[in-house]
């Protein structure tokens, strides 16, 4: 039976040390799903984006290319890092901060992101009622995982199943998110499953 849980991952030790470098370094060149992520959310001049684990900020680079700000977030102290070695740019502010207590002020955002993220997050109802928090009305929040072909239970599953990503739509729902569907998307990790939502 297919696991519903959508934070399989929230035991996950954290990205720290020469291991925690080297995984910069891999989301560095592998890249997150930014193209994927700013067409989606339609991302543009105007747009304050806040990227909730950035790893070393390749979308919130690309979101600041597109005109946006950007607001880099992550618990790992080595993503900040080689973020600001990397990825660093006048629009872009760097954060230490988890989904569970995001580091900015209410209504903050227009955009909010987690790619490849939710799987790690600690607390779902808590990461939800911060996107709630941090996004203006009728703001945009997204969610990428890659599409798993496993059944979400190895370790090393690092994405969602669709029954994994529908267990997250509905969370979404019950926090009163609007107009939660479910896309697909192709990017350097392969398959995508993106779950898009507005704030009402
Ligand atoms: C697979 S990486 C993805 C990084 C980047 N978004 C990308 O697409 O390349 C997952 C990131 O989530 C961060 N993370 C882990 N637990 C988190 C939490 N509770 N809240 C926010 N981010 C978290 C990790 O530190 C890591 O940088």
């Amino acid at each position: 039976m297919e696991p519903v849980v959508p934070n399989h991952h929230a035991h996950h030790p954290g990205f720290r040390g020469r291991a925690g470098f080297a995984a910069a370094k891999r989301f560095l060149e592998v890249g997150p799903d930014a193209s994927v992520g700013c067409d989606l959310t339609d991302v543009g001049p105007g747009d304050h984006v806040i990227d909730i684990g950035s790893g070393p900020g390749v979308a919130a680079r690309e979101a600041v290319r597109r005109g946006a700000t950007a607001l880099a977030v992550d618990p790992a102290s080595v993503m900040i890092r080689v973020g600001r070695a990397r990825n660093d740019h006048p629009d872009i502010t760097w954060r230490q901060g988890t989904a569970e207590a995001v580091p900015s002020e209410d209504a903050s955002a227009t955009v909010v992101w987690s790619m490849a993220t939710v799987h790690h997050w600690q607390n779902i109802d808590e990461g939800l009622a911060e996107v709630r928090r941090i996004l203006k009305p009728g703001g945009r929040f997204l969610a990428t995982e890659r599409h798993l072909r496993g059944d979400g239970t190895d370790a090393t599953d690092h994405g969602w199943t669709e029954g994994q990503a529908g267990s997250f739509m509905a969370s979404c729902r019950e926090h009163g998110f609007e107009n939660v569907t479910l896309d697909y998307g192709e990017a350097s990790r392969g398959k995508l499953l993106c779950v898009l939502a507005n704030q009402p």
